[in-house]
C-alpha cells in the first residue's frame, strides 16, 4: 500500500510518500520533504500564526509533487491520503487539510485524518520493533504530555503539561539568552560544554501522585536567574545554565515516568516529538530504561521534529481501523 501524506500543524510544510508492506507491517519511507519556515519566524522570535499559513499555502503543492516525485510514482499510484487534521495553528492545520481535501477529491482517493501527536509516536514504528500497548512521553514546542498507548488507535493523555511544553520552556529561555528561534537544538550543544550542577532550578515535575508537569516556574526561575545577573552586571556563563537547565528538565521528566511506569506496569517506553532530538534527554532516558529493565524506542532525528513520514504510519493504522474522512473533515487546534 502507497500512502501519501501531508504535514502543516506549526512551522514545517512537509510531504511524504510511505510504502507499507501490509502483511509484515514494514514501513519503507519512499520520499520525506520538509520545506521550514524557520528562518521567516526567526525575525519575529516565534511562529507568527498568520505568516505560518500563508507559507504553508505557497508550499504544499510544490512539496508535494516533490514528495511523489523522489518516490517514483504518481498520483495514480497512491491508494490513500493522510494528513494532519489536529492538534496545531487552526490557519496552519486548515491550508494542510483543504489542501488534501482537494487532492482526495479530485483524485478520488480516499483521506485519512490523522492526529498530529499519534503521528509523533508512530515515528517509532519505522525504526524500531515494537508494537502497541506502550507508555509514550510526546515532547515539543507546543506538547507534553504522557500517554497510555492502548493500541495502534486508542491512545489515552494519563499525565500532562499544566502550562508550558517542555519545548516552548527550552525556546523562551534560549531567547533571553539571545539564542534565535527555536533554541532547542542550540541549548543542547551549549548544555554539553557546560555544568549541569553549577545551578539548582526547580523541578517541573508537580509534586504529589500525578503525572504532570509544570514548565512556567522553571522557566520564570531561569529568566530571572540572567535577568539578575544582567542587572548586577555578572558574568553568565550560558553553557551552565543550559547544562543546568537541561539536567533539570530530565530529572523532571523521568521523576513522573518512572511513576507511571509504576502506574501502568509497562515495560516499553517511547519518546516522541521534537524534544525527543534532546542529546542529554536521549541519553538520560537510555539510563533510565535500562535501570527499569524497559525497552526503550526513540526515532532517529530526521524522524523526531515535525515530519509527514510519521504521518503517513499513523494514517496507515487509522485506515485500518476504517476512519475514513468524510468532505466535512475540518481542522481542530485543540481536540
Ligand atoms: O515536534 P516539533 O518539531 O514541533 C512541534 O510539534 O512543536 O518540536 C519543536 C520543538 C522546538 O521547541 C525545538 O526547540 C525543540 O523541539 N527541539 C529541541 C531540540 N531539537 C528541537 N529541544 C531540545 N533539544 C533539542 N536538540
Ligand atoms: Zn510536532
Amino acid at each position: 500500500m502507497l500512502i501519501l501524506a501531508i504535514e502543516s500543524s506549526c512551522d514545517e510544510t512537509a510531504a511524504a510518500v510511505a510504502f507499507i508492506d501490509d502483511l509484515n507491517e514494514k514501513f519503507e519511507i519512499r520520499s520525506s520533504i520538509i520545506a521550514s519556515q524557520i528562518d521567516i519566524h526567526a525575525l519575529y522570535g516565534g511562529v507568527v500564526p498568520e505568516i505560518a499559513s500563508r507559507a504553508h499555502a505557497e508550499a504544499l503543492s510544490k512539496i508535494t509533487y516533490e514528495a511523489l516525485e523522489k518516490a517514483e510514482v504518481t498520483m495514480k499510484d497512491i491508494d490513500a491520503i493522510a494528513v494532519t487534521y489536529a492538534p496545531g495553528l487552526i490557519g496552519a492545520l486548515l491550508t494542510g487539510v483543504n489542501f488534501a481535501k482537494g487532492l482526495a477529491f479530485a483524485n478520488n482517493k480516499p483521506l485519512i485524518p490523522v492526529n498530529h501527536i499519534k503521528g509523533h509516536i508512530a515515528a517509532s514504528y519505522v525504526e524500531n520493533n515494537i508494537r502497541p500497548p506502550f507508555l509514550a512521553l510526546a515532547a515539543s514546542g507546543g506538547h507534553t504530555s504522557i500517554i497510555n498507548v492502548r493500541s495502534y488507535t486508542d491512545f489515552e493523555t494519563i499525565g500532562r503539561t499544566r502550562d508550558d511544553a517542555v519545548g516552548e520552556c527550552f525556546d523562551k529561555i534560549a531567547r533571553v539568552m539571545g539564542i534565535p528561534y527555536p533554541g532547542g537544538a542550540e541549548m543542547d550543544r551549549l548544555a554539553s560544554k557546560g555544568n549541569k550542577k553549577a545551578i539548582k532550578f526547580p523541578s517541573a515535575a508537580v509534586s504529589g501522585d500525578n503525572l504532570d508537569y509544570s514548565f512556567s516556574g522553571l522557566k520564570t526561575a531561569a529568566i530571572n536567574y540572567l535577568h539578575n545577573a544582567e542587572q548586577k552586571n555578572e558574568p553568565i556563563c550560558r553553557e551552565d545554565v543550559a547544562a543546568s537547565l537541561t539536567k533539570t528538565i530530565v530529572d523532571s521528566v523521568i521523576t513522573k515516568l518512572e511513576l507511571a511506569i509504576e502506574k501502568t506496569g509497562y515495560d516499553t517506553l517511547v519518546m516522541a516529538g521534537g524534544v525527543a532530538a534532546n542529546s542529554h534527554l536521549r541519553q538520560g532516558l537510555k539510563e533510565f530504561a535500562e535501570r527499569n529493565n524497559l525497552t526503550l524506542a526513540i526515532p532517529s532525528l530526521k524522524f523526531c521534529g515535525d515530519n509527514a513520514a510519521m504521518i503517513a504510519v499513523q494514517g496507515y493504522y487509522e485506515f485500518k481501523n476504517g476512519n475514513i474522512a468524510k468532505t466535512d473533515l475540518n481542522a481542530v487546534a485543540r481536540p
